[in-house]
């Protein structure tokens, strides 16, 4: 839909960014929140809600999932846009999380978003959760002033695991990701067998704190392949076979905390070589940037700080609040985008015809700028 068959509501056409604040939503997995940013990236209100519902589950239930943010969203809304002291009208666009995740997660927070934009009378932005991860990294403030392109992000979340290339905003090059699990959930289903709570890596990073990460030899899956795919359910299974001798006893706590160690080490190890093949991958990269709920984990950072620092980079990774899934980061993605559009003489994207997709390839992000 053109900007000029919207019923006479006036915004931005060519070449022009936003006139106003917009209000971003995020519900593509267990997290329901939003946020309101001023042009220039400001954040003026922010609320997030994660679902306890799942903990009893052991793992994020899409149904339960797509339900409580249905639940929760108009409220959480409302109550966003009252401690940004704006009006709805104040608004000058929409923007939510639109795919990859979550199917029902994601049809309800695209729905209320491209609901209430249309009631407006202005754009929707659809925005891509891992373009939104990939370009949280320059948000003002992460770092001592704005990365630029290209950095390699390395992405290691509950849901995902992968090395992009970011070029530009909308040029995303794939250099590699897992072939099996993702590396939180790794982290999480390890917890499951040591017998720790979920979300698994908090709870695995602490004891792991108590043991000896040389205790066990466990695999390095894939390390010193080519490329910078990653595999880590080897090292799940690894694991399940140093439990086999406890069989239903209770794991005494120093095996358990060895074996913590021990894993988060191969991880580590694993993770640091990936990284160093996805490096050599790009031509002079300018940072690297961890997102996504395992960049939390210390030994990880350490180990990507010393990696970067070798490679004579800065390596920047968000406040954990800004790691995990929030609408912050879809907020700021949404300006990048209408930035670039207006940097290309382009119209501010109004994507309501757009449906929420499961599957979203980075691949296809340019097509928005693609020009005739
Ligand atoms: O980004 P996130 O909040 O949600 C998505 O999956 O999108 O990431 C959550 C994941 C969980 O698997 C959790 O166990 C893991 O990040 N995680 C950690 C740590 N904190 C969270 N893994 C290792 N060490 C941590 N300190
Ligand atoms: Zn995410």
């Amino acid at each position: 839909m053109t900007p000029d068959s919207l019923d006479g509501n006036a915004y931005p056409v060519a070449g022009a960014i936003l006139p106003g604040p917009l209000l971003a939503i995020e519900s593509s997995c267990d997290e329901t929140a939003c946020a309101i940013l001023a042009p220039d990236g400001r954040v003026l209100a922010e609320r997030l809600v994660s679902q306890e519902a799942h903990a009893a589950f052991g793992g994020v239930v899409p149904e339960i999932a797509a339900r409580a943010h249905l639940a929760l969203l108009p409220d959480l809304a409302g109550k966003t846009l009252e401690s940004s002291g704006l009006a709805r009208g104040d608004l000058a666009a929409v923007a939510a999380s639109t795919g990859p995740g979550l199917i029902g997660g994601l049809i309800v927070g695209a729905s209320f978003g491209k609901g209430l934009a249309i009631a407006l009378g202005k754009p929707f932005i659809a925005v891509n959760h891992i373009e939104a991860h990939a370009l949280s990294a320059r948000l003002p403030g992460v770092s001592d002033g704005q990365i630029g392109f290209p950095f390699l992000l390395l992405l290691v979340s509950g849901g995902h695991c992968q090395c992009l290339a970011v070029e530009g905003v909308g040029r995303y090059r794939r250099l590699g990701g897992t072939i099996d699990d993702a590396a939180g959930e790794a982290f999480d289903k390890v917890a499951k067998m040591l017998g720790l709570g979920w979300p698994g890596g908090p709870a695995l990073e602490r004891l792991a704190r108590e043991g000896d990460p040389a205790a066990f030899a466990l695999p390095r899956p894939l390390k010193g392949r080519a490329g910078c795919d990653f595999s880590f359910s080897g090292l799940k299974t690894a694991i399940a076979r140093q439990l086999e001798p406890f069989g239903s006893a209770a794991l005494p706590r120093q095996v358990a905390a060895d074996l913590a160690a021990s894993f988060q080490q191969a991880v580590a190890d694993v993770i640091e070589d990936r990284v160093t093949h996805a490096l050599a991958m790009m031509e002079r990269p300018t940072a690297l940037v961890a997102a996504g709920g395992v960049a939390a984990n210390t030994v990880l950072r350490e180990r990507l700080t010393a990696l970067a620092a070798a490679h004579g980079l800065p390596f920047v990774a968000p406040p954990l609040r800004l790691c995990t899934d929030n609408a912050v980061m879809v907020g700021w993605a949404a300006l990048e985008i209408c930035r670039e559009a207006a940097r290309l003489g382009l119209p501010v994207p109004d994507d309501r015809a757009m449906r929420p997709r499961p599957r979203w390839p980075l691949g296809e992000m340019a097509e928005r700028f693609a020009v005739g």
